[in-house]
């Protein structure tokens, strides 16, 4: 397909999020139509707000979609997508996690990837692990920020997980929203190979990283730890899910789905922290 056969924009949710604000960097860098929408980005969209839906949708030809987890907030967006499909928006890209084809049927992510395999004629899945920039953006900076450095989960150091470049998730996502290829296609995204909390923290030690230290704790400990920040319930529920998913091996599989979609091997953890973090 050309891109120059797209006139109209795409619409980037979450553009204020690790993920969304990367997609829509990228999509611009391309001289792409694109405009970023959440509850506070250049176009207002809430999930929990059905008003602000369609004046989000106005324009726009295609949809990265990508829903907070565990906020309840996924019927909702189920609406908007069948809105939008009802309006004429022909592609969505989704993003939900490593391992979410694995949830029971009626789960959050598979009922929302499903709709968008019904629902658009282009349409494509993309699940990615944990993310490198967890240590540096999202929940593990936060948690090691809150604690002087040391992050703390109740998973033992030598726990493995393949983290992933949010650049090549990006990047993954612009493709699938600018080339046929990668239409009716589900991309399971992890780095080139696992690494222990161990090795994360002798590789941070040192940098300017918010993580430096690790310690275990057990699941109860981090549940009191996790909601006497704010957290939701069930937020933390999911968290502890996936805690043991890790603690399974199952976050430590390594794809080729970085090399199917982009052509080369996905970034390697310690170049994203001679990068990032020095
Ligand atoms: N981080 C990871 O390791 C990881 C790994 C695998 C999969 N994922 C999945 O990837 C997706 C994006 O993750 P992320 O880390 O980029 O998320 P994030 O950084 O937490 O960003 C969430 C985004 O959602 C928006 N948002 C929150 N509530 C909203 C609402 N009610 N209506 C509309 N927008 C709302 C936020 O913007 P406003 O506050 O302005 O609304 C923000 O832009 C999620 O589905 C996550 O489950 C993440």
């Amino acid at each position: 397909m050309n891109l120059g056969e797209h006139p109209m924009s795409t619409l980037v949710t979450g553009a204020g999020g690790q993920l969304g604000r990367r997609v829509l960097t990228e999509l611009r860098r391309r001289g792409l139509p694109a405009v970023g929408a959440s509850r506070d980005g250049e176009v207002r969209l809430d999930w929990t707000d059905t008003a602000s839906w369609k004046p989000a949708l106005e324009g726009v030809e295609s949809l990265f979609v990508t829903v907070p987890m565990a906020g309840g907030l996924s019927e909702r967006a189920g609406a908007f997508l069948q809105q939008a499909a009802e309006a004429g928006v022909g592609t969505a890209v989704l993003t939900t996690a490593m391992g979410a084809e694995d949830g029971p049927p009626d789960s959050e992510q598979r009922v929302l990837e499903s709709r968008v395999r019904d629902l658009f004629d282009r349409w494509t899945i993309v699940r990615p692990n944990w993310l490198d920039q967890d240590f540096t953006e999202g929940l593990f900076a936060r948690l090691a920020r809150s604690r002087n450095g040391r992050l703390e989960l109740p998973l033992p150091k030598r726990a493995a997980v393949s983290f992933v470049d949010a650049a090549d998730v990006a990047y993954t996502v612009v493709a699938a929203l600018t080339r046929d290829e990668h239409h009716e296609r589900e991309y399971t995204l992890t780095g080139p190979a696992p690494i222990t909390f161990r090795e994360v923290v002798k590789q941070t030690k040192g940098t300017e990283s918010p993580v430096w230290r690790y310690k275990k704790l057990d699941e109860a400990g981090f549940y009191f730890r996790a909601t006497n920040m704010g957290w939701s319930e069930r937020y933390v529920d999911t968290l502890n899910e996936r805690f043991r998913a890790i603690a399974n091996g199952r976050a430590a599989v390594v794809t080729e789905d970085v090399r199917r979609a982009l052509g080369r091997d996905p970034v390697p953890f310690a170049k994203f922290v001679r990068e990032a973090v020095i």
